[in-house]
């Protein structure tokens, strides 16, 4: 299955690995999983130690510039991340230009693009074709815009969804308190954000804040590749992410579950997807042949919010399959366990969101990690434009035969 390479045409030899299962691209010191072993750390330190001790924004700075920072550091970052929250109000306009029954993710993947058009300045056509490359003053100009205003534009699809007003960032408040005060999911007793939820969310944000080279994080790096600008880069990535496969699990987990709808129908449905009908969403990982690190600190926190929120009742057929699936030689002979994305959207169900929006849930944190595989793949000496090879199957040389000859 591998060819060598024509003599000029590129070194080493060509090899035909569909879906890249077996190919390293790049060299990267951002995130690092050992699948067998269910290990997941950004930049040396354990996913576990993170979302136990830090926050979001600091993750963020670790998996963007790839040391914690210092006290000074953090507070300088925070304070220019929730500086730039503010959106253009012809994003805005933009944004209710979207039908109200829209997916949220197609209107947060348009306004991201969208936003290329907002900061000409970030044109490459315009600052200069290697500018990324070369200033990093420029980057890190947009990349403290994408932080900023992601939350915002993800919230504001939310709001014109329901047909309500857009509600203006709140600065003085943390990044997920301040998501949540946007979206207006405010605690009814003093009109704030919720603190255990707003916490459980920034844990949760901390859990997809990166994964290494997944479809959307690859896909990021590609567009970015040709050195365009950052934000049709994200906008790209979010594209990738939007996929059922990929960071549209939760949502099609949640449409499975309610499908199941109670634990006596459990053991049929994992029947049907034994006899290759259905696929068990939530389960299963290209790297992870072992139990994800993240859905067990999600189940976690899973209880913590139904605290706050009452239980949602889906967590008991969750439950039911995830049991009856790793006891079950089908599942576990293909090492197929729950992933990140099985208890998240029992998490964001009953904290009240929309079942459609959970994947913009999974976009919002998802974006520092896009930013870093950004940034390391602008400062690599080796990087070049990617651009993978094919083994064509295709027809031999053959004439064109005119339209009325044809058969
Ligand atoms: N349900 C049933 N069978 C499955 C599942 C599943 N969820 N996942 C994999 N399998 C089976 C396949 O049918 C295949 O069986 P076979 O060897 O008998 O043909 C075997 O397990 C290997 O699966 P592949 O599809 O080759 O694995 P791949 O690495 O290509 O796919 C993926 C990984 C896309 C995550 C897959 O497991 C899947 O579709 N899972 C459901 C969707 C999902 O939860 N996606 C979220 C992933 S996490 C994330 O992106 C954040």
């Amino acid at each position: 299955d591998f060819q060598k390479i024509k003599e000029g045409a590129g070194p080493g030899i060509r090899i035909y690995d569909p879906a890249y299962q077996n190919t390293a691209v790049a060299r990267s010191k951002i995130c690092e999983i050992d699948g067998d072993k269910g290990i997941l750390r950004y930049r040396g330190y354990p996913i576990e130690e993170l979302a136990e001790k830090s926050n979001f924004l600091e993750v963020s700075y670790l998996l963007i510039y790839g040391e914690l920072p210092s006290k000074t550091q953090y507070d300088a970052w925070t304070n220019q991340v929730m500086r730039h929250t503010f959106i253009h109000t012809r994003v805005q306009t933009l944004m209710q230009s979207f039908n109200y029954d829209a997916h949220p993710m197609g209107m947060f993947i348009s306004s991201v693009a969208a936003m290329s058009t907002f900061h000409p300045e970030a044109n490459p056509a315009l600052a200069g074709n290697e500018i990324y490359k070369k200033d990093s003053r420029v980057r890190n100009k947009q990349i403290l815009r994408l932080m900023g205003k992601v939350p915002t534009v993800a919230a504001s699809c939310y709001r014109h969804r329901i047909g309500r007003h857009f509600n203006n960032p709140r600065n003085d408040l943390s990044y997920t308190e301040n998501f949540l005060y946007m979206m207006d999911y405010l605690s009814e007793e003093n009109y704030k954000p919720n603190p255990k939820l707003a916490k459980a969310l920034d844990v949760l944000f901390i859990l997809h804040a990166d994964h290494e080279l997944n479809c959307s994080t690859a896909a990021m790096r590609h567009i970015g590749s040709s050195l365009v600008d950052p934000y049709s880069a994200v906008a790209g990535a979010a594209s990738a992410l939007y996929g059922p496969l990929h960071g549209g699990a939760n949502e099609a987990v949640l449409r499975m579950l309610e499908e199941i709808g109670s634990v006596d129908n459990v053991a049929p449905f994992l029947e049907q997807v034994k006899q290759r009908k259905r696929k068990l969403m939530g389960f299963g990982h290209r790297v992870y042949k072992n139990y994800d690190p993240r859905a067990k600190i999600i189940r976690r926190i899973a209880y913590e919010v139904f605290d706050v929120c009452g239980k949602e009742p889906l967590i008991e057929v969750a439950i039911e399959l995830e049991k009856r699936a790793l006891s079950d030689e089908f599942f576990t002979s293909k090492k197929l366990y729950p992933n990140v994305d099985f208890y998240s959207g029992l998490i964001y169900k009953a904290m009240g969101f929309p079942t459609d929006f959970f994947p913009v849930l999974f976009a919002i944190p998802r974006v520092a990690g896009w930013l870093a595989h950004w940034v390391e793949s602008l400062e690599d000496p080796d990087a070049k434009i990617w651009r993978p090879r094919q083994v064509y199957t295709g027809e031999g040389k053959r004439s064109y035969v005119p339209l009325g000859v044809r058969d």
